[in-house]
């Protein structure tokens, strides 16, 4: 409290005496009255007499007194006053003392029974804690536990009592060296105020132990900071992971293995394929200098010491080459023109020539091409590896190239002698024909080839299938009654429907040979009409093979420009009339608009002017 001053009394003073004035005025009147009265009567009583100066003398005391007296009574009641406002503000403070004193009592009974309940509950949570099987420890900064759950102490290895309090360092399980380390972590994350998640390798001298490590930065117990450590173990996880890791790793090296195993496959398959291809011969309709290419191909491919050769073909006493590869042209031709001697290698021969070609070009191994007996053409091979040698693998492998291309140059001489043969068959056939159907002479032979032209200017592939099949296609007529045939006047429908068989004869007696059988289905529908109207199945229009519509043309051009002896040839006008008449019905139109704009014209059969 402030001390009061001399001059804040006095003013309090004056405005205390302020205050009670009526009070003063009231006992310095009653005073003065009284010793005025007191004065004057005693001195009247007793016979003396009243000088003015008792008067002045009675009102000077009187007003005086009664000051005083006024200000002790007004003193004395407010001395009374402020005792009994003191002591009123004392018991009420008393009460208030009191009050609080009970409020505290009853906070302090709260208190008591919260920290009864959290005591419980501490209990409890410890409890489910200590079941946890993930490791909950809380350490301060100096790297003490200050709790701990029960995986962690069974971890450790000691009672949970036996390790609050202690620093992880004490225990043995904790590498030695790591401690600092975690001491690190741990103050990184206090003063980053981060959660920290790492996984963490552990040795216990057996096996290795692997925990995924969360640590919480808290403040739980002393107010100062300290850290909450959240320990699974995921041994297993990281064992499961590792073998999960090898087993891919070992699948992507049989993946490897796989691909590289599939490509060598195929690539195998694919050498093969072409093995077959040029063994067989089915390479359609190749040249003899594109099938001498595919073997040069092949052989390279097979033949992978070289990368280096050249094919060649005899012709008219000299070597002249086919393909080079890695050789220039005109290396290879020098080679051709010095060497010629050397490349006669007889037939199923590999020959070993060295040091006898240029620089580029002078380690090889050679074979021979025979047709029949006689060398047509030839390979050769160098080494283009380090060792330059070839080895007796190698040679044989090439050997075999050779005895494939000779096999294939016989099968070659084969079928031109089988083709001989059959095209000989097929026209005796046909002068049989004729020596039974006198209107077929020179028929046949007009057909087959206006129909190969026809069928070369449509853009079919096979033109000779279209001349064959145009050579034979009334060769059924041969089983057609001889009379019926000849007859001269009209025919009975019996003699029509015998007639009307010669197609399926034909097809019949064609379809026996596997060489003739694509000639045999021409031959077949060689009287369907593109309306549907024809014989012998009532095919219609593209479902009539090409060739076939080709031949009904020709076969119906030509018959209408013969004389017969029942009828005189048409004009060429009148035929190219009913060929037109005919399109879309008898006829293909397309068939007949090529038939007329390019053969007959290409044919000088009729001028381009009288097309329309
Ligand atoms: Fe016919």
């Amino acid at each position: 409290m402030s001390k009061i001053t001399d001059s804040n009394y006095r003013v309090g003073d004056l405005m205390k005496i302020y205050e009670n004035r009526w009070k003063y005025l009231f006992f310095t009147l009653m005073n003065t009255i009284i010793f005025l009265s007191g004065n004057v009567l005693n001195k009247k009583l007793n016979g003396y007499k009243v000088y003015p100066s008792d008067i002045s003398f009675s009102l000077v005391f009187g007003v005086l007194y009664g000051l005083i007296l006024a200000h002790l009574i007004i003193s004395f009641f407010d001395q009374q006053k402020e005792t009994e406002e003191l002591d009123f503000e004392v018991q009420a403070s008393l009460h208030q003392l009191e009050a609080f004193n009970e409020e505290l009592l009853a906070q302090n009974d709260e208190l008591e029974s919260f920290a009864h309940i959290i005591s419980n509950k501490e209990k409890e949570l410890r409890e489910i804690i200590n079941l946890s099987p993930i490791h909950i420890y809380l350490k301060d900064l100096e790297g003490k536990y200050l709790l701990c759950n029960k995986a962690h102490a069974e971890f450790i290895g000691e009672p949970i009592q036996g390790i609050e309090g202690k620093s992880q360092g004490e225990f043995s399980v904790f590498e030695k060296g790591k401690i600092d380390d975690y001491q690190l972590v741990d103050e990184k994350i206090i003063s980053g105020n981060e959660t920290n998640e790492y996984i963490e390798k552990i040795n216990n001298g057996e096996i290795d132990q692997y925990f995924k490590i969360n640590k919480i930065p808290v403040e739980l117990t002393h107010h100062s900071k300290e850290i909450l450590v959240v320990a699974q173990e995921i041994t297993d996880l990281v064992n499961m992971q590792n073998e999960i890791d090898l087993k891919n790793k070992k699948l992507l090296e049989d993946n490897e293995e796989l691909i590289r195993l599939n490509n060598e496959t195929n690539r195998l398959a694919n050498d093969f394929e072409k093995i077959i291809r040029l063994i067989t011969g089915v390479i359609d309709d190749v040249s003899d200098e594109e099938y001498l290419k595919n073997i040069f191909a092949l052989t390279l491919n097979l033949m992978s010491r070289s990368k280096k050769g050249i094919i060649y073909l005899f012709d008219q006493g000299i070597f002249k080459l086919v393909q080079a590869e890695g050789v220039h042209k005109s290396v290879a031709d020098a080679y051709l023109k010095s060497y010629a001697p050397d490349l006669s290698v007889g037939k199923n021969e590999v020959r070993y020539i060295e040091n006898k070609g240029s620089e580029a070009f002078n380690k090889f191994l050679c074979i021979g091409f025979y047709y029949g007996e006689k060398q047509i053409g030839g390979m050769s091979l160098e080494s283009t590896l380090e060792s330059k040698i070839f080895t007796e693998e190698d040679i044989r492998l090439f050997k075999s190239i050779g005895i494939l291309v000779n096999n294939y140059y016989m099968n070659r001489k084969i079928l031109e002698v089988q083709q001989t043969i059959q095209n000989s068959i097929i026209i005796s056939l046909v002068k049989m024909l004729e020596l039974f159907d006198e209107y077929t002479k020179g028929h046949s032979e007009s057909v087959a080839d206006l129909s190969m032209k026809l069928a070369s200017e449509m853009g079919v592939k096979d033109t000779s299938a279209a001349y064959w099949a145009g050579m034979v296609h009334d060769i059924g007529k041969i089983l057609v009654d001889r009379k019926i045939l000849n007859k001269k006047g009209g025919l009975t429908f019996e003699e029509y429907e015998n007639i009307k068989m010669h197609p399926y004869w034909g097809y019949q007696v064609l379809n026996r040979s596997e060489e003739l059988k694509d000639i045999a289905k021409y031959v077949l529908y060689h009287h369907e009409r593109y309306d549907g109207m024809g014989y012998p199945e009532g095919l219609v229009g593209e479902e009539i093979p090409l060739i076939s519509q080709i031949i009904t043309v020709v076969d119906s051009f030509h018959t209408m420009r013969s004389r017969r002896a029942y009828k005189e040839p048409m004009t060429i006008k009148e035929t190219i009339h009913e060929l037109k008449d005919q399109k879309g019905r008898q006829f293909s139109p397309m068939v007949v608009d090529v038939f007329i704009n390019k053969i007959l014209v290409q044919e000088e059969i009729l001028e381009i002017n009288e097309i329309q």
